[in-house]
């Protein structure tokens, strides 16, 4: 039995905030943004649309790519760190707008590698026969937890919403391998304050990033018993082009080769894989059989990789 992704979907707001718009509500320029981190710009959710939301739509869409009803998902993965509030879940009140009524529900907090995690978790009851489609959703409404007068932070986050439906693929394809980790020594260098606020010692999530991301996808490889030859595709956790560029270099790819959205979301935490997974599937970068390596890493600390060949 094999674990992989039969259908795709995502949720990105329409609200566009620019580098040049931060340069007017914070001491930042376009330069400093784009050099330090390649972000361009980023989209900001409105007041209306909660975590929930975006969630729901980005659910909707990997549903129908899929071929199924709702009825038909038996289990809700949702990461988030941005749920709508404690509880109920997020992965509860999509089951209820979606109409997924045979499905169990819970949300996963591993910060930006939560989708990662929320993979392997679906992957584990496939392939135990357990449940046959389940849905993950990596979402995030980070604009939230933003304080818009601490500009090493303010510039970097930006909402949206990604999901896939995990089933049963065929032989030799889905998921490969996978390694997840954890690192709490490292939890106060990202973290949410007594004031709901994101806290971040840059400088140290950076070394940490640039070291995990690289040893990771080498460690799915050989667990898969691939070599870095045989890697069609990166799909890097989008926190900033600095910290993918040094996993791409780690792994020799050619530039093509790694996914890029940063420049136009910013880090979307558990939201940026599976949106850039979306776009390069359905840009047709992304082919049957191609192999991928996704590659994640956040606050906790936390880090997930997956080896996976692509295809039902
Ligand atoms: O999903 C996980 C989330 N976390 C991350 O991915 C973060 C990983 N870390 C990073 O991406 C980088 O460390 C940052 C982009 C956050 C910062 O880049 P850096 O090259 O590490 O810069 P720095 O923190 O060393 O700051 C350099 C300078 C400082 O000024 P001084 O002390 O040298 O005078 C900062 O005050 O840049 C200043 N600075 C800014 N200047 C203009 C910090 N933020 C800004 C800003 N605009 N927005």
């Amino acid at each position: 039995m094999n674990a992989g992704i039969i259908g795709l979907g995502r949720y990105i707001p329409d609200n566009v905030i620019t580098n040049i718009d931060l340069e007017k509500k914070m001491d930042t320029t376009d330069e400093w943004i784009k050099t330090r981190t390649g972000i361009e710009e980023r989209r900001i959710a409105s007041e209306e649309i909660d975590t929930s939301h975006m969630a729901y739509y980005a659910a909707k869409e990997a549903i129908e790519s899929a071929n199924l009803q709702a009825d038909d998902i038996d289990l809700i993965l949702v990461a988030t760190v941005t749920p709508d509030q404690s509880f109920p879940s997020v992965s509860c009140v999509i089951q209820e707008r979606l109409g997924a009524t045979k499905a169990a529900a819970m949300d996963l907090s591993a910060a930006c590698s939560g989708f990662i995690y929320g993979m392997v978790t679906a992957k584990q009851f496939i392939e135990t026969n357990t449940y046959k489609h389940i849905l993950v959703v990596g979402v995030e409404k980070l604009s939230k937890l933003i304080d818009w007068n601490e500009r090493s932070t303010a510039v970097l986050f930006g909402d949206a919403a990604g999901a896939v439906v995990i089933s049963q693929v065929s032989e030799g394809r889905g998921i490969l391998s996978f390694e997840l980790g954890s690192d709490g020594t490292g939890g106060p260098h990202l973290y949410e304050n007594e004031r709901k606020k994101i806290i971040m010692n840059g400088r140290e999530v950076f070394k940490f990033a640039v070291r995990q991301m690289g040893e990771s996808s080498l460690n799915v490889l050989h667990k898969a018993g691939l070599t870095k030859e045989d890697v069609n595709f990166l799909i890097p956790h989008q926190a900033n082009i600095r910290i993918m560029e040094a996993s791409r270099q780690r792994l020799e790819l050619p530039i093509e080769k790694m996914s890029k959205t940063v420049h136009k979301y910013g880090n979307t935490s558990a939201a940026s894989i599976p949106i850039s997974l979306y776009e390069e599937v359905k840009s047709g970068k992304i082919q049957v059989d191609d192999v991928l390596v996704m590659v994640g890493f956040g606050g906790g600390l936390t880090w997930g990789a997956i080896a996976m060949k692509w295809g039902k």
